[in-house]
């Protein structure tokens, strides 16, 4: 037997049990003739006690072992003298009399402990070194809780968990594909599945009327903290609902998570904001609630007194700063500096500054009276002690540029507090969106949403304008889950495609199988998916999906610890009828 216990597991009743512990050597004291070792499992930290005086062989033997040797260690349970309080095990420790070696380790390139030395590459590389790590243990265990507890929730609704495939055709959600060459079926691919929609769909025509699943995606995109090129949907679809239906079943969701994870109930139902109200007031669809410093527009009371700037923008608009209307120089022109950013793309930054004496200075106080600026300081809520800071230019060009500032002031003043919460369903997102560089209409959401039947009227004459049945769950500005009601009649289907250029033949040859299916008797059906590893890191308080997941992908798509993508083999190209162009960069 390799264990009688676990590490994690002995307390102070346990006193002159005999017992067998295994795991890993986590680091060792010696003390006069006293060894100590703290030994490790995914279950916590036991001290093991080695004497000189009694038993001298052993203790060498004890002091021969490094860092992360895989040792067996028989003994009996004593009660400290020096107790640690910290820890659940720290009342007792093992007075050991067998001592194993069962895997001798290399100093490990980093230390495993939470506070680790080891760079964000070398952990990658060394994933299971890192995964050793309290905080990334618990992270893998709070994402276990939170599948479990998705899978109970769902299923205690009636939800059926089933599979899809992965070698699937392209399914359009915005991204590129990753695509697999088929041996069989020379000079033709799969494409893998950026998320099961056109399944999930076909199973309600099949009459699952409930269906989930916890399922792996892929998106070529451009990765950042918040994306990986793989990561993991809980994906959800039924019928015969309406949006508030889903709305509602899968708030229950995450409020279920809530409460059994992390022990926090939310009062009231979760506020819902039309999308353009989240545009005009936070500057983006995903507002991060935890902070007001809402955005006032002030194109028309600040138009039309000289200043060239504000006179020729499409869009003025500002937000109060709460008590820094003591802002120096310095922290203004580095506010400056952050707007003009290119990813932010301002060309300044205008302030008025509200001093703590009642003066008000302004960065364009030769072109407005005190009045001027007191009036936009009553239209932002700013009072005596408060900062206004302005943006103008292009409308949502503007809107964006001041949701980044309020997002800087909001971390500058400590005011997104990691552990509150505030979830948020946007709704009521616009069906499409203009490309002005390709000069054509994309899906918002994706194509099989459904117009608001209300707006249906405008697709022919005004598609801009046209609304979806589409929603996102937003917490803390991070975009959690998005879904829409869909489209379940095939003229409807056919307009849609239609409307986003796809010819005829384009739209049969790609979603055939679909409008066929739509032809059997398909039930008014939507869904929703969430992102599992951005809501594991909410909850973890984490600003990367990263460590919420095993085995991440750096930010250029690459597992460094498998050290791929990498090249294959020649024979394996020719089976697969392909040829490698010469590489550019080499
Ligand atoms: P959507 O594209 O909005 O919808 O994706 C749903 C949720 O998945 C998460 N997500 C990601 N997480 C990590 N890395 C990524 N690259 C990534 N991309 C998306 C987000 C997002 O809200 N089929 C539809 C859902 C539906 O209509 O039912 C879909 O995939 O949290």
């Amino acid at each position: 037997m390799y264990r009688t216990n676990s590490c994690g597991e002995l307390r102070i009743s346990d006193v002159n049990k005999e017992v067998v512990l295994s795991g890993w050597v986590q680091r060792s004291r010696e003390l006069g003739g006293m060894t100590f070792i703290d030994l490790r499992d995914r279950y916590g930290i036991t001290q093991l006690v080695f004497d000189m005086e009694t038993n001298k062989d052993l203790c060498l033997k004890a002091r021969s072992l490094n860092r992360e040797y895989v040792i067996q260690v028989k003994g009996k349970v004593a009660e400290r003298s020096n107790k640690n309080l910290n820890i659940p095990t720290g009342e007792i420790e093992i007075i050991v009399t067998e001592l194993n070696i069962l895997n001798a380790s290399e100093i490990p390139p980093f230390t495993i402990i939470s506070d680790t030395d080891g760079g964000d590459e070398l952990r990658m590389k060394y994933r299971y070194l890192d995964l050793r790590r309290e905080p990334l243990k618990n992270n893998i265990i709070l994402r276990h809780r939170m599948s479990q507890e998705t899978r109970k929730y769902l299923d205690n609704q009636g939800f059926l968990e089933i599979e899809t495939p992965v070698l699937i055709k392209s399914t359009p959600e915005g991204a590129r594909d990753f695509v697999v060459p088929s041996r069989m079926n020379p000079g033709e691919f799969y494409a893998l599945p950026q998320s099961p929609q056109t399944f999930k769909q076909i199973l309600m025509v099949a009459g699952y009327d409930k269906y989930f699943q916890i399922v792996k995606c892929f998106r070529d995109e451009d990765l950042r903290a918040d994306r990986q090129p793989e990561f993991t949907q809980i994906d959800c679809e039924m019928s015969f609902v309406t949006q508030d239906d889903i709305l509602n079943t899968f708030e229950g969701l995450i409020r279920h998570l809530f409460k059994t994870v992390k022990g926090i109930e939310f009062p009231g139902i979760f506020e819902r904001m039309p999308y353009q109200e989240a545009l005009e007031h936070y500057g983006c669809d995903k507002p991060d609630l935890r902070f007001g410093m809402k955005i006032t527009e002030l194109t028309a009371t600040a138009k039309g007194k000289g200043f060239t700037i504000f006179d020729n923008a499409g869009y003025i608009g500002g937000i109060c700063a709460k008590g820094c209307g003591e802002y120096s120089r310095k922290q203004l022109d580095e506010l400056t500096e952050f707007v003009k950013k290119p990813q932010i793309g301002a060309k300044g930054l205008i302030y008025v500054k509200l001093q703590d004496d009642g003066t008000i200075k302004s960065s364009v106080d030769k072109f407005y009276a005190a009045e001027d600026l007191l009036r936009w300081a009553g239209q932002c809520h700013a009072e005596k002690g408060d900062l206004l800071l302005i943006l103008s230019g292009e409308k949502y060009h503007t809107l964006n540029a001041l949701n980044e500032l309020r997002l800087e002031m909001g971390n500058r003043l400590g005011l997104r507090d990691k552990n509150i919460y505030k979830p948020l369903w946007v709704v009521d997102f616009p069906l499409l969106e203009w490309d002005e560089e390709t000069q054509r209409f994309y899906a918002k959401h994706h194509p099989f949403t459904s117009p608001k039947p209300e707006d249906t009227d405008k697709l022919d004459t005004n598609p801009g304008e046209v609304r979806a049945n589409a929603y996102d769950l937003v917490i803390n500005g991070v975009e959690i889950g998005g879904g829409s009601i869909r489209i379940h009649n095939k003229e409807l289907q056919q307009t849609m495609f239609k409307v986003l250029g796809f010819t005829a033949e384009e739209a049969e040859r790609q979603f055939g199988f679909l409008m066929n299916a739509f032809r059997y008797g398909a039930p008014p059906h939507g869904g929703i998916a969430f992102g599992l590893d951005r809501l594991v890191s909410i909850f973890a308080g984490l600003d990367s999906i990263r460590d919420v997941i095993a085995f991440p992908k750096n930010n250029t798509g690459r597992d460094m610890m498998i050290d791929t993508p990498s090249v294959i083999s020649q024979e394996q190209l020719k089976e697969l009828s392909l040829k490698i162009e010469p590489n550019p960069k080499s």
